[in-house]
């Protein structure tokens, strides 16, 4: 039995210091001449413990797990879709999640969204408040702790920090969390942390790091033991063309052994398994040669969970990113065992109700799920732009119950031959990038037909 990194996604709204907050703690390794030791591609960046100990020093000595596992694996989240597409069946693919809010933005749009996903996957979180620096009269002290920071502020600063701080408490409340400042928590269990954080100046990044390590000791121990020799298995976050290599897909593997030459079984935009033989295992250089727009990468033999990488196979064409990976084995039944983790959004429709679509798998789970959870019945849910046949089907549907004469279209088009149809019809489309909103549109909108 191995343990394997924690894989921790970082969730937010747009600009709030996501990638910022990574980018600290991958620079500070980089100067302190530890950047061999760093991976990091499409967002997944994995930081061995050594960096983590370095950051955090006398922060950490206390937590046993950091000599278990091999660090953390990072997922920056460049948006909604991305992040519902890194998950395994029954959960999140993450672990554990850093919910980060502009301090002096407040909840958004996203946050919310990302907060629900949280809810759905029951993912234990820490709550980050960045931007901290930007609070009026906030004196900087470079990768500072907190603590040791805003022991050093003035009286008004204190107050103007708690102020916010506090409404961040009150809005996580009405989303049905008990939350607090991380150093005034009395139980870990039923109280969220919230970390002030600059990831500009790493202020307050020291405990971002030790209270996810605390975490993991608390929660994650055995679900972290993967066995090195079994099979594969991960998720494809992306496909890719790259010069040189053809199609190639960018995936996480989250637990077992992968081998170049190791037959594969994903799902294409049909949901169909299809299956492959892997040509090449490639792992991205350090991260100052990924900088580097040439994008060089290391050829392996064999890689074993956590671990991003990119495969290079044949008959890559139509897979779906979001689609769950396996490796075949004789024991198992792979394919069968890949078509019943899609069942679950695919098929399980009613005979009536709305039409769902999205454009990947893993968002259109998210947003099933979602729909469920309010009791909202789903005659079909799919991905792909919405078509002609979807607006023909959803004018039958709108005869027989008005409410169900709509369209959720989550991050896809409406298919430039099916306006004219759409224009003509009294279908409803309810389409946008934020799950969230587009929810809350539809109900407002059955809200008002019912009334
Ligand atoms: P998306 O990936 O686009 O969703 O954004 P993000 O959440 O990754 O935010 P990003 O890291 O790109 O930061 C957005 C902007 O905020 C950048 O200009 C950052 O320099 C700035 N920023 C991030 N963190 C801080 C901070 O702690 N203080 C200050 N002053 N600026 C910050
Ligand atoms: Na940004
Ligand atoms: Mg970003």
């Amino acid at each position: 039995m191995k343990i394997r990194s924690p894989i921790v996604s970082v969730l937010g709204h747009v600009d709030h210091g996501k990638t910022t907050l990574l980018d600290y703690i991958r620079g500070s390794t980089i100067a302190d001449k530890e950047a061999g030791g760093i991976t990091q591609h499409i967002g997944a960046t994995e930081i061995p413990n050594d960096t983590i100990e370095e950051i955090c020093g006398n922060f950490i000595s206390r937590l046993t797990i950091k000599d278990l596992i091999p660090g953390l694996f990072f997922i920056d989240t460049p948006g909604h879709a991305a992040f519902t597409s890194l998950r395994k069946r029954g959960g999140a693919l993450a672990d554990l999640a850093i919910l980060i809010v502009d301090i002096n933005d407040g909840f958004k749009p996203q946050t919310y969204e990302a907060l629900n996903i949280l809810k759905m996957y029951k993912t234990p979180f820490i709550v980050v408040a960045n931007k901290i620096d930007r609070i009026f009269g906030w004196e900087t002290h470079e990768g500072a702790s907190f603590s040791e920071s805003f022991n050093q502020q003035a009286q008004s600063v204190k107050q103007e920090l708690d102020l916010k701080l506090y409404e961040l408490v009150g809005t996580l409340h009405k989303e049905g969390f008990q939350s607090e400042r991380f150093d005034r928590v009395s139980n870990f269990a039923s109280q969220i942390s919230i970390i002030p954080i600059s990831a500009r100046s790493g202020e307050g990044i020291i405990e971002v790091l030790a209270m996810l390590l605390g975490l993991a000791q608390e929660y994650l121990t055995e679900q972290l033991e993967i066995n090195e020799d079994a099979p594969a298995k991960g998720t494809i976050l992306e496909i890719k063309e790259e010069v040189g290599l053809g199609l190639t897909v960018d995936s996480i593997i989250y637990d077992g052994v992968l081998r170049t030459n190791d037959e594969i079984a994903l799902i294409n935009s049909s949901n169909e398994v299809v299956t492959t033989k892997i040509r090449s295992i490639l792992r991205p250089l350090p991260l100052e040669e990924m900088r580097d727009s040439k994008k060089k990468f290391r050829k392996l033999d064999e890689v074993v969970a956590a671990a991003g990488i990119k495969i290079a196979a044949p008959n890559l064409d139509d897979v779906v990113s979001g689609s769950p990976l396996r490796v075949l084995s004789e024991e198992e039944d792979v394919e069968e065992q890949l078509l019943k983790e899609i069942e679950d959004i695919t098929i399980n429709t009613e005979d009536e109700g709305l039409l769902v679509k999205a454009d990947t798998l893993g968002s259109l789970e998210a947003v099933v799920k979602l729909l469920r959870d309010l009791n909202i019945p789903i005659r079909e849910a799919d991905i792909g732009d919405v078509s002609r046949r979807d607006i023909i089907n959803s004018k039958i549907a709108l005869n027989e119950n008005e409410a169900h004469g709509a369209i959720i279209a989550f991050n896809v088009d409406v298919h430039p031959n099916s306006l004219d149809d759409l224009s003509n019809s009294d279908v409803k489309l309810f389409k946008g990038d934020v799950i969230y909103q587009i929810i809350e549109d539809y109900q407002e909108w059955t809200d008002e037909i019912e009334r």
